[in-house]
């Protein structure tokens, strides 16, 4: 079914547009600065497979922190939740997404869950396969399945980007192979993580993953469980409790739903049971959040009584 352009929901996204001008495109990976801070797009999935949409729909940017989601429920179907949880806590931070400080504090040194930076590598870590190019394809067929997009691919030119100047992370990498929680080449890790958060999607695709978790882990029209359903609410619990990172007691309460952001200016919501909703918009707050998509997201919520709470 082709997702339908609305005006109510264009209209919606030209108030949102406005704050795009408060947020700035993220640099620290030097690809990404490349993006267009003016952009902003949104998809509304259905759970009956009716899609809203306004803006530039068919414009990818990457998945970034949106990925550290799809590979915890990975990791989860993969290894189970007791295994999961034996490397990677259940509490934020209250930190930034790239924080080490906590990792030093915490006894035993565990990352405090799997939506930082710390705890996403600690995850990734655990997708089994025997070489970084039959897990990332594992990781990539996921993404697929949870999209219903075949074409889904990464972009190498983001992933290089991110590869040759991710310092932090190697950092944190390091520090959790002394303690344990990883043991395998910080290299290897670096580049299946970096492929993973490079793989590009539109915000079609993120509405459409999104109604998977919003269907606890079932395919909208064909009802086919894609994942377990207590995984997908694993999943959603993480999104609301750490989705925004240090914004996401705010976000709970402006908009109340489960969401998880990237730097490349992504978020992917969850409206339980309701519907997937997907923005894509390149100018961030302070935190790492779209500012234009955090403000579409708040008008929405208060327009169609979203939040959960
Ligand atoms: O590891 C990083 O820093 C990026 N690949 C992902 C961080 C991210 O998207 C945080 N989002 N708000």
């Amino acid at each position: 079914m082709p997702c339908q352009s609305n005006e109510e929901l264009e209209n919606i996204l030209l108030e949102a547009k406005q704050y795009s001008s408060k947020g700035k495109v993220a640099d620290y990976i030097p690809a990404l600065s490349k993006a267009n801070p003016a952009d902003l797009s949104v998809a509304i999935y259905h759970s009956d497979g009716t899609c809203y949409s306004a803006g530039c729909i068919h414009k990818k940017i990457t998945l970034q922190s949106i990925s550290k989601v799809i590979t915890l429920a990975l990791a989860l179907i993969e290894s189970g939740e007791e295994f999961v949880f034996s490397k990677v806590g259940y509490e934020p931070t209250g930190d930034p997404f790239n924080s080490i400080v906590k990792l030093e504090m915490s006894n035993p040194s565990k990352p405090l869950n799997p939506m930082i930076n710390a705890g996403a590598l600690a995850v990734t870590h655990m997708i089994k396969g025997s070489s970084v190019e039959e897990r990332f394809q594992k990781i990539i067929d996921f993404v697929k399945l949870l999209s219903g997009n075949q074409e889904i691919s990464y972009s190498k030119e983001v992933a290089k980007s991110e590869f040759e100047t991710s310092h932090l992370n190697r950092a944190l990498c390091f520090f959790m192979k002394q303690h344990s929680i990883i043991n395998e080449d910080v290299e290897e890790l670096l580049d299946l993580y970096t492929k993973q958060c490079s793989i590009e999607v539109n915000c079609l695709d993120l509405a459409r993953i999104g109604i998977v978790f919003a269907l606890d882990g079932k395919e909208p029209i064909t009802n086919k469980q894609l994942m377990p359903s207590s995984i997908a609410r694993i999943c959603k619990t993480f999104m609301v409790t750490c989705g925004m990172y240090n914004a996401s007691g705010e976000f709970a309460v402006r908009v109340g739903i489960p969401a998880k952001s990237g730097v490349s200016g992504g978020i992917l919501g969850a409206v339980p049971a309701r519907f997937g909703i997907g923005i894509s918009g390149p100018a961030l707050d302070d935190k790492g959040n779209s500012v234009a998509g955090l403000k579409l997201l708040e008008i929405l919520a208060k327009k169609y009584d979203l939040s959960m709470f």
